[in-house]
């Protein structure tokens, strides 16, 4: 992830290391707003490659021109700026974003998004005495670049080199498996009061569990839902995935306390230390945070992960970016119009090179975005003949879209054939998880399913050798994104796209934006491309949203930034 530039020795090796920061940060700075507001973002590429931004688990109603994905936009190049406009339309709680070309998450460039209830809905909670945005990730000293070669070549990325909090750590908790001089993470807080704590793994592939010692985490909200309120000792975090806890500042401040993210569900004795440890700091606090780290779950446990997974439910009686209650969308009520079994399996070689497919399909991603292709008409980019099941064919390339029916109501079964846990997200919708289980899905398997308050989310973890269902509802036009957040599995093809198209009233997507950026069949519509922070167009400006509630103007400069790490596990010959 982190592009290591020179290191030399203190005793201990330490490292510079090339980050993407944003706006000379990271991670990068919280965009902020409320439900309902219009968000305006100048993205300015510093880097040396083209760049996307995606905004994970924001909706986008009926405008996935602004999704910041590959089928959706072309990448705006090197040196250029380019400006998305869009609105976070009924939509409350946490989310982040992050860059979604070539592997560039594993080098950072990423932020959170914190959507706030409107005044005239009430928090399911006391407001918090404050609120703050965490970011856990594994590690690798490899940069992105190395990685994502790594990656195309078949090579395992192994286990990771660290785990990070917030970009850093982590804290010398134990003097023989971490170095000294490590910067690490402080959250500062007051005693007696109550923190909101919105906590997102960012990482490239591995699941993380998240703990504070002496305190609990009361789970409050997922990726846009509030939930059931229950208190757990810790939360088994999957890449990806956000959460937000209220965490009760009730010890003593006898010291201060460890924060702690560590790998979960990987079988690996090599491990050892690469554990990420933070700093939760009381103003009164006597002393430096000491002893041993708080237990995790055994590390191999899929079944307490599981279990705790499916103890996360919806409170249904809370109102949310609406003043109804959530559970009022009643979605155990509805028929299912479209079925969709998807298996994941392990990497396999197509055409002499290592992919991963979804139902024997690995993506292709085509020079001209889909969005592009079906505005312009242009025939042959993609197919809408996604299989509905595995078929018994050898696996291939293709750009197989998946047909979605307006207003229709589909169910997706995930089938994780393989060794890891992986993580699918939808683009432009929450889906309701209901349901997962060991084994192979069969239809009795709906028997079991949760069709009352299953969260609403825009991601599920798959367990190995296990499935997970979910159910959403087809109300938002466009074309979305399906994919692993596993960023492995996502680069060698491990996604595909969601077409849904309202045929009655053809004006109701928002229409391509003035400012957007053409490339492959396209590309000779796209004006010069020599000026630095060259803009490829008119800006449409913010007045053209209807009702507009209020604004976030923000500048976003992506570049890369130094930034000091060491080798902190003990087993460390630099790359
Ligand atoms: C976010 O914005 C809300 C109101 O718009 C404000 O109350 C809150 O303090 C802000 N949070 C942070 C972390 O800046
Ligand atoms: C691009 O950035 C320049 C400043 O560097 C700014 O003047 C221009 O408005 C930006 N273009 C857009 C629309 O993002
Ligand atoms: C604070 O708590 C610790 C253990 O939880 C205990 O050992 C210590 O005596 C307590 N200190 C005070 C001042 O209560
Ligand atoms: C862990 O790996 C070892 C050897 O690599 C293997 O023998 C063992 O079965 C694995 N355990 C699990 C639970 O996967
Ligand atoms: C559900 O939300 C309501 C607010 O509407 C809140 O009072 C209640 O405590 C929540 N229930 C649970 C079990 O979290
Ligand atoms: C896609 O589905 C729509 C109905 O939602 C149907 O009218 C159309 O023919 C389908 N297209 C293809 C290529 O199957």
């Amino acid at each position: 992830m982190l592009l290591q530039i020179s290191y030399w020795n203190y005793g201990d090796f330490q490292a510079f290391l090339l980050v993407i920061g944003i706006n000379g940060q990271f991670p990068g700075p919280v965009l902020n707003v409320t439900t309902n507001w219009n968000v305006v973002v100048n993205i300015k590429n510093d880097l040396d490659e083209p760049l996307l931004l995606t905004w994970n688990g924001i909706q986008h109603r009926k405008n996935s021109w602004q999704d910041g994905v590959s089928g959706t936009n072309c990448p705006i190049p090197a040196g250029w700026n380019w400006t998305y406009q869009f609105q976070v339309k009924d939509q409350i709680g946490s989310f982040f974003y992050f860059p979604s070309l070539n592997f560039q998450r594993a080098a950072g460039g990423y932020g959170g998004i914190t959507i706030n209830n409107r005044d005239v809905i009430p928090l399911p909670f006391p407001v918090p005495d404050g609120d703050i945005t965490i970011f856990i990730s594994d590690w690798y000293t490899k940069g992105h670049k190395e990685l994502r070669k790594d990656v195309e070549n078949g090579i395992h990325l192994g286990v990771p080199d660290g785990i990070l909090i917030n970009g850093v750590g982590p804290f010398r908790f134990d003097n023989a498996l971490v170095s000294d001089g490590i910067p690490f993470h402080t959250i500062n807080v007051e005693p007696g009061k109550t923190y909101r704590l919105r906590v997102h793994n960012v990482g490239i592939s591995t699941s993380l569990n998240f703990r504070i010692q002496n305190h609990n985490l009361l789970l409050v909200e997922t990726e846009g839902s509030y939930t059931v309120q229950q208190a757990y000792e810790n939360m088994d975090i999957h890449v990806g995935q956000s959460y937000s806890f209220l965490v009760m500042m009730d010890q003593n401040a006898s010291s201060d306390y460890y924060i702690v993210a560590s790998s979960r569900l990987l079988n690996s004795s090599s491990l050892a230390g690469t554990t990420g440890v933070a700093i939760l700091h009381y103003s009164n606090s006597q002393g430096p945070a000491s002893g041993p780290l708080p237990d995790p779950p055994n590390e191999l446990d899929t079944f307490f992960s599981m279990n705790q997974a499916r103890s996360i439910r919806w409170n249904v009686s809370a109102g949310a970016a609406r003043p109804n209650p959530q559970g009022s969308f009643k979605y155990g009520e509805i028929t299912v119009t479209d079925v969709y079994v998807i298996l994941n399996r392990p990497s396999e070689l197509i055409n002499g090179k290592w992919r991963r497919t979804l139902n024997g399909l690995s993506y292709f991603t085509p020079s001209t975005p889909l969005k592009h292709a079906q505005q312009f008409s242009i025939p042959g980019v993609y197919k809408l003949d996604f299989p509905t099941r595995m078929m018994d064919r050898p696996p291939k390339l293709d750009t197989s879209l998946i047909n979605g029916t307006f207003k229709g109501f589909m169910e997706i079964i995930f089938q994780n054939n393989d060794k890891n846990v992986q993580t699918y997200h939808l683009d432009g919708y929450a889906f309701f998880v209901v349901g997962m289980d060991f084994g192979v899905w069969t239809e009795n398997s709906r028997g079991a399913y949760n069709k009352w308050d299953g969260v609403a989310r825009c991601s599920t973890q798959v367990f190995p050798g296990a499935w997970t269902a979910v159910l959403v509802s087809l109300d938002n036009a466009g074309i979305w994104n399906l994919r692993s957040e596993n960023l492995d599995s996502w680069y060698l093809g491990q996604e595909l796209y969601v077409s849904v198209v309202n045929p009655e009233i053809d004006k109701s997507e928002i229409p391509m934006p003035d400012n957007t950026i053409y490339c492959g069949l396209l590309s000779s519509l796209q004006k010069d491309q020599s000026q630095r922070f060259k803009f490829s167009g008119a800006a449409s400006s913010a007045d053209s949203f209807h009702s507009i509630m209020a604004v976030l103007i923000m500048t976003l400069m992506a570049t890369f930034i130094r930034t000091m790490y060491s080798s902190f596990h003990g087993r460390g010959e630099p790359v």
